[in-house]
């Protein structure tokens, strides 16, 4: 018999998503998104999420086995996010994953959300480093990591952000601008025909005293609010607007990423979650780590934002590590903290 398979599955917020992993090495991957039931209000509505991935679960387990020419019998192993989330999100595919684990006898995984994004790149560029400095950048969250061995060592948070989210700042200030919903992409977009240096946006939490890797993005927010209202009556350059945002924001997350870097002797960074997907935290980040000669690690696009792959990744390491299962009644936790891989208690073989 080969290496175990592993079905990875994620419904912690718009996302339903199956993955499928062997080995460090992806069969197969399915995501099915409610992004565009939740566009006319604004931002993501946890009922309507809760049965976009009642209906979607299904569907998407099976596409990803047929992507990858298996059947439900050949899962060895099932890992699902069980936190941080949407309670109501969570719930959907935490009995799900119970189903098939249970129907198949095979052990169960509950996985941090947010090493599901930190293990996204090993499925494109191998395992990973250790150490390696990881900035997770999301709607949800942006944190800087000094990550070991994922499956079996406590993350270390640097620092966190003290407010918004980075990806929290672009889509609400997106919302101020005018432009659609998910804010993060159409600034991005809108940025291309702008000047990054039109208005001089605050570089928060960046001086000699400030605590050197936490994060602060909502006086970012504020400044480009108000900077939007001194434009009430006229035409708002919004492309500049875009383009200087994304700039302060790149600035920041990327100086600080390889300065941590720096400060630790770490040779390697890993930027992930849905920010990462922005053209200018990629290019900023490439050219800050070329010259300090640390090497980045992005994931592709479709590893960036949400995905069962990423949690089917973890559950591989787990699986690897020799970890305990989880219980069949493990329950979800919507608020959990980042500590380990695993989001139940694990003991792995030495
Ligand atoms: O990781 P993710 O898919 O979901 C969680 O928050 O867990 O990240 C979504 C966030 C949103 O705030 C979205 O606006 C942002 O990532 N985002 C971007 C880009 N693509 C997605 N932000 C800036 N530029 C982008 N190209
Ligand atoms: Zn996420």
């Amino acid at each position: 018999m080969g290496s175990p398979i592993v079905l990875g599955i994620e419904s912690s917020c718009d996302e339903t998503g199956a993955g499928l992993v062997r080995d460090g090495r992806l069969l197969g991957h399915v995501v099915a998104s409610s992004m565009a039931e939740h566009a006319r209000y604004g931002g993501v509505v946890p009922e309507i999420a809760s049965r976009a991935h009642l209906h979607a679960l299904r569907p998407v387990v099976r596409q990803a086995l047929d992507e990858a020419g298996l059947r439900l019998a050949d899962i060895d192993a099932v890992a699902v996010t069980t936190g941080p989330g949407l309670s109501g999100a969570l719930q959907v595919g935490v009995a799900g994953a119970k189903r098939i684990a249970y129907a198949l006898g095979v052990p169960l995984y509950g996985v941090h959300h947010l090493a599901g994004h930190v293990a996204a790149g090993t499925l494109e560029h191998g395992p990973l480093p250790d150490p390696c400095m990881v900035l997770i950048v999301s709607g949800g969250h942006t944190s800087l990591l000094l990550v070991r061995d994922l499956a079996r060592d406590p993350i270390v948070h640097l620092g966190d952000t003290l407010d918004d989210a980075a990806g929290e700042c672009f889509d609400k200030v997106a919302r101020v601008f005018g432009l659609p919903y998910p804010g993060g992409p159409a600034i991005d977009r809108t940025a291309r025909d702008g000047s990054p240096r039109a208005v001089a946006f605050p570089r928060p939490l960046t001086g000699p005293r400030d605590a050197p890797y936490d994060f602060s993005f909502s006086g970012v927010k504020t400044a480009a609010a108000r900077w939007a209202e001194g434009h009430t009556g006229l035409e708002l350059p919004v492309a500049d607007g875009a383009a200087s945002l994304q700039e302060a924001v790149a600035d920041v997350l990327t100086r600080k990423a390889v300065a941590a870097c720096r400060e630790h002797g770490v040779g390697t960074l890993v930027v992930v979650g849905g920010v990462a997907a922005n053209s200018r935290v990629r290019s900023l980040a490439e050219e800050r780590c070329r010259t300090a000669g640390i090497e980045l690690r992005v994931p592709p696009l479709k590893f960036c934002t949400d995905n069962g792959a990423m949690i089917a990744a973890v559950g591989d390491l787990l699986v690897q590590a020799g970890a305990e299962a989880a219980p069949l009644d493990v329950s979800i936790d919507p608020s959990a903290p980042l500590q380990y891989a695993a989001l139940h208690p694990v003991a792995v073989a030495a």
